[in-house]
């Protein structure tokens, strides 16, 4: 039985990255059992077995992304919002004033409150940037994170995690007694794709910004390597950054240089 779950450890690694301590069986149970249940498997164990005897498909990437974290908010970290509209955008903005255009990658966006915020702050702060071309691309491997991310509605709940209620009233319309759809216009400032942060993903035209936060703590030392090089492909060579979440760093990792933004620190790719 253990070797059964040791198995699924090594292959969730292989095709997602996400490295599980020995000790996560019950972890594995919870997050798989409704799964096992809708596929007529009865037990986890016996959806395992399933999943390790049978070549890759649909139910396999099913229970790899029942496995990821999926936690989010609205402006999650209030110093990381701030060093962005006081000190990154202003200066990505001047560095991109010739060509008008400013290209974000927001990776592991999870269910899309991330790239939304931030979609929110460029319209709420920077009027200038009216008339340029704003492209946020987001994605994440989970499709069905994504999809809720596509549909911008929110709970009463989640909208009350880190919007403050004078965004809520100007970015949002209720659709219902206790749900929130995003407006079209900040919407439209964002673009949702599957991607699989293992894979190399598209390295032209390159990023101006890349946000990769609150998912590095989930791999180990090799994976993250991985990461990291399809990451650094992406953000443009003079002038690009790369930002992760509050208790992630690249102390030491030589392809980046750390500098100080506010109270966050930011990575140019070198
Ligand atoms: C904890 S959430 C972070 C969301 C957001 N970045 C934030 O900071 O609030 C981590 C996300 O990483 C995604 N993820 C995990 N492994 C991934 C991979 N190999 N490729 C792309 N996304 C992945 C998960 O699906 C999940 O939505």
């Amino acid at each position: 039985m253990e070797n059964l779950y040791r198995q699924f450890y090594d292959l969730l690694e292989k095709n997602i990255g996400i490295q599980l301590d020995q000790n996560k069986q019950y972890l594995v149970d919870s997050r798989l059992v409704d799964l096992a249940k809708s596929t007529g498997q009865q037990t986890v164990p016996a959806l395992l077995k399933h999943i390790l005897n049978t070549p890759a498909g649909p139910l396999h990437w099913q229970a790899f992304e029942a496995m990821t974290t999926n936690e989010t908010l609205f402006f999650r970290d209030k110093s990381f919002f701030d060093a962005l509209s006081n000190v990154i955008l202003p200066k990505l903005i001047e560095a991109r004033s010739n060509e008008r255009s400013l290209r974000i990658f927001c990776a592991a966006a999870s269910t899309g409150q991330e790239p939304y915020s931030l979609a929110m702050l460029i319209r709420d702060r920077f009027s200038q940037l009216n008339g340029w071309d704003i492209y946020i691309q987001a994605s994440d491997i989970s499709e069905k994170s994504l999809s809720r991310a596509r549909l911008g509605v929110y709970s009463q709940r989640e909208v009350e995690r880190g919007l403050e209620p004078d965004l809520l009233r100007r970015y949002f319309s209720k659709t219902s007694e206790s749900n929130y759809e995003i407006a079209p216009a900040i919407r439209a400032l964002v673009n949702f794709s599957r991607h699989n942060l293992l894979d190399e993903g598209y390295s032209y035209p390159k990023f101006d910004l890349v946000l990769l936060r609150n998912v590095l703590i989930y791999f180990g030392a090799e994976t993250k390597d991985r990461i990291l090089k399809n990451v650094h492909r992406q953000i443009a060579a003079d002038h690009g950054l790369l930002l992760l979440g509050a208790t992630e760093s690249l102390i030491g990792y030589p392809h980046f240089k750390l500098a100080q933004a506010g109270k966050i620190s930011t990575y140019a790719p070198v």
